[in-house]
């Protein structure tokens, strides 16, 4: 097993990247890896085959947390991470200080998330996807891949993420990896970690609830919705930001076929998302 080159500014970086024709694709990542982050690897090992490049960033990027939110406590584990990315046969990794990646201080033009960016999580976390796009912009082109990986853990993400890159005419193709899960149920996040034992019994009610509304999806959108609140609402320690039923693209949700059911919640000092694909049969 090679052991990744780490490229820690963009002259680096530039000095490693494939030459043209060769196929990459990028994982991007605020580092701590876990099982989620490997399978978002392994897709991009697959996409690209062995003869071509598989780029790692970790980067706990500042601009995508608000006032109060957990920027200084973030986990950072940066050897392990490389261990990680080795173990998955990574070719680069890209961990940027913060003044390569923003030399100037803090960027003047920035994405604009649109309308979607203030609704669901855009809403409890002002500015959140316009940190968030920006990042994946800039890293989009100091990498220049043919494919980027993003999960489905943070499908509002996803979404934006493919909505930009259409919008912008950027050429990556932006693909969704499903949601690794602990073996009952709990979305892997960096952010499990601050979970105490019993918080943690509390947080697997979020995928509970996600499945119980699945399940009724035969009887409707109403139904799907009630089924997961009744999950919830057993749990007083959970504060529910938001439930909502959508269509895939995080529309209004408009009837039969597949809509995206989302959760949002805090348990004490600990904020969890997690959604779930929902066949709605009315
Ligand atoms: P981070 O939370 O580190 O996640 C990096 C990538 O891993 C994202 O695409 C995320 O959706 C994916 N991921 C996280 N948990 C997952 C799980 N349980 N199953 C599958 N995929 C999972 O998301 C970010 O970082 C940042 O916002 C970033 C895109 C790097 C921009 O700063």
């Amino acid at each position: 097993m090679d052991t990744p080159v780490v490229a820690h500014d963009r002259s680096e970086l530039a000095g490693v990247l494939p030459e043209a024709g060769v196929r990459s694709a990028v994982v991007m990542t605020m580092g701590a890896l876990h099982e989620g982050h490997r399978a978002l690897m392994r897709a991009a090992r697959a996409a690209v085959s062995p003869d071509g490049v598989v780029i790692v960033t970790i980067f706990v990027n500042p601009l995508q947390f608000g006032p109060g939110e957990d920027f200084e406590r973030y986990p950072r584990t940066p050897d392990a991470d490389v261990a990680t990315c080795a173990d998955e046969g990574v070719d680069v990794i890209f961990a940027p200080r913060r003044d390569d990646l923003y030399p100037q201080g803090e960027p003047q033009v920035t994405v604009d998330p649109g309308p979607l960016g203030r609704e669901l999580e855009g809403a409890v976390r002002p500015g959140h996807f316009g940190g968030v796009l920006t990042v994946v912009a800039k890293l989009l082109n100091l990498t220049r891949p043919a494919y980027a990986f993003f999960g489905e853990k943070d499908y509002q993400q996803l979404t934006l993420i493919r909505r930009m890159a259409a919008d912008l005419e950027m050429p990556a193709e932006i693909i969704g990896v499903p949601t690794v899960r602990e073996p009952d149920g709990l979305a892997l996040s960096s952010r499990n970690r601050y979970l105490s034992a019993d918080e943690r019994r509390v947080g697997v009610s979020l995928s509970r609830a996600l499945l119980a509304g699945a399940d009724a999806g035969p009887s409707g959108g109403a139904a799907v919705l009630a089924a997961a609140r009744s999950v919830l609402d057993r749990h007083p320690e959970l504060d529910v930001d938001y439930l909502e039923l959508r269509a895939p693209n995080l529309e209004a949700v408009a009837g039969p076929g597949a809509a995206r059911l989302l959760v949002a919640a805090r348990i004490g000092a600990t904020r969890l998302i997690d959604n779930l694909e929902v066949q709605l049969s009315r």
